[in-house]
């Protein structure tokens, strides 16, 4: 979210102007930057803010976003019947928290958490490790702080330095694991992206870590292009870093988007808890989990992989409730629709949707590769999300940051972005494919994609696009 700054003088006296047609009231206008001083009726109200909101992309035709932007109407139903649940009162709502807890268990199954397979009675024998969060930002903070606090103990213990530690990741992670680096004074070590390998690989990780190391990210796919990070390759690299100088380093794997769709479209790809140094992963419900946002999720593989010292019991909601979380207050609403799909699509339903997504995607990144100027990074084929660049940027007379400038006259929000340093010369642009994205809509995409290159290749060298806002300037992106 933008950190909004105080407006300057003449902004903080305009005003709103409410349109006549729905005035009702003595007065026309309200303050924009002030608290009015007198109410207005709900309808007016409504209609004011509505009003501002069209002016919003339509976040169906938002490729830019990973997050869920179409939910049937049951479920929405059933989230307007739980907007009042507040999900940390589990003393009060116990039955949210036991729906919370069934979340879990089926992630964590689902992620092969050892002990939490179904026994022959076809109940799981565990109870998974972990709980929900507003999304993967705050799951991977509390991956992230479980990784620091066990490293700071057994660097305790060995009575070594527990100040100066390190957390070692693709320079293509998430901005999340910036901030977690920055706000808990961990030092990013980053193995930058390069032509030909655009994400983290095992012996370019391990090259980088040290005693001080309290773990690897590996991410299950990447925000840049989709691609999935080698899981397991970075472990059994990690086993031979092991053998040769006894660092016994664990791994969090950032399932933002893959927690939800390897499972479903790459069951033997192993790159969960089957691999014994993955400690810990997180997911997005709100991404391809398909639930609004905001939801994620957290599982780590049993119990010692977080440290006791991090949960809180509190005894002020009635009972005594362990918790793990950066936030208190948090909707119910998200948790009951996850759980929602669950039920609703099961295993086979997930699959479908997964795939459904999976297709138009490669259908897709197939037909623009077809059309001659662009280049695919990626296909779709990992995460239902491809990204692409010029084939030649100078030859064509025109940028990607054109043609998604051009695409956006249509209402298609589709980003052009610069890769992360060291590969900053690289502009892509980067569609993901979600559940709602048909085959119709792809067609309509691939249309105004070939009549805009057209009008591009007629009129080359456009102007620097006028955008509303101070910051929207053409370069990178941290999504
Ligand atoms: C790999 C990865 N990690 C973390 C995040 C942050 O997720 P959220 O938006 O759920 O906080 C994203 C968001 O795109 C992501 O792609």
């Amino acid at each position: 979210m933008p950190l909004y700054k105080k407006v300057d003088e003449a902004e903080a006296d305009a005003e709103l102007d409410i349109n006549p047609v729905y005035f009702r009231e003595l007065k026309l206008t309200v303050p924009r930057n002030k608290i009015p001083e007198h109410g207005m009726l709900p309808d007016t109200a409504l209609q004011a803010v509505r009003d501002e909101l069209i002016l919003d992309g339509n976040a169906r035709l938002n490729l830019a976003t990973f997050v869920t932007t179409w939910m049937e109407p049951q479920a929405q139903q059933l989230m307007s019947e739980c907007f009042d649940k507040n999900m940390i009162d589990k003393d009060e709502y116990p039955q949210t928290a036991e729906i919370e807890r069934r979340c879990v268990n089926i992630l964590a199954e689902l992620w092969h958490a050892p002990g939490c397979e179904p026994g022959p009675d076809g109940a799981t024998l565990a109870t998974g490790v972990g709980c929900s969060t507003t999304g993967s930002s705050e799951a991977c903070m509390l991956g992230g702080m479980a990784l620091l606090w066990r490293w700071r103990a057994r660097q305790v213990k060995a009575g070594a330095d527990s100040t100066r530690p390190n957390l070692v990741m693709g320079a293509n992670v998430q901005v999340c694991w910036d901030k977690f680096c920055r706000y808990w004074q961990v030092e990013p070590k980053l193995v930058p992206m390069v032509p030909g390998r655009l994400h983290l690989a095992g012996p370019e990780a391990v090259a980088q870590c040290d005693e001080n190391t309290i773990g690897v990210v590996a991410v299950m796919g990447s925000t840049m292009d989709g691609s999935y990070e080698p899981v397991l390759q970075i472990s059994q690299e990690l086993d031979k870093l092991k053998a040769s100088r006894r660092l016994d380093i664990p791994i969090h794997v950032d399932g933002a988007s893959g927690g939800f769709v390897a499972p479903f479209l790459h069951q033997d790809l192993e790159w969960d808890f089957r691999v014994p140094r993955v400690a810990s992963i997180n997911t997005s419900g709100h991404k391809y989990g398909l639930v609004y946002p905001g939801v994620g999720w957290v599982v780590w593989r049993d119990s010692e992989a977080l440290p006791e010292d991090l949960v809180f019991r509190v005894n002020y909601l009635g009972g005594n409730m362990p918790t793990f979380a950066l936030n208190f207050s948090r909707p119910g609403a998200q948790v009951a629709a996850q759980y929602y799909n669950f039920l609703r699509l099961g295993f086979e339903g997930y699959r479908n949707v997964q795939q459904a997504c999976q297709d138009v995607a490669m259908y897709l990144s197939g037909q623009i590769a077809a059309m001659g100027p662009f280049e695919l990074l990626t296909d779709g084929s990992e995460l239902p999300v491809f990204a692409f660049k010029m084939r030649d940027p100078v030859a064509a007379g025109y940028t990607v940051f054109d043609l998604s400038e051009r695409l956006r006259t249509r209402g298609w929000l589709v980003p052009a972005y610069t890769f992360p340093e060291d590969m900053q010369d690289t502009a892509v642009i980067r569609i993901v494919v979600r559940n709602g994205l048909s085959r119709d809509m792809a067609d309509s995409l691939l249309e105004d994609l070939r009549v805009q290159v057209q009008v591009l290749e007629s009129h080359p060298h456009p102007p620097a696009p006028l955008m509303p806002g101070p910051d929207r300037e053409r370069g990178g992106f941290a999504h």
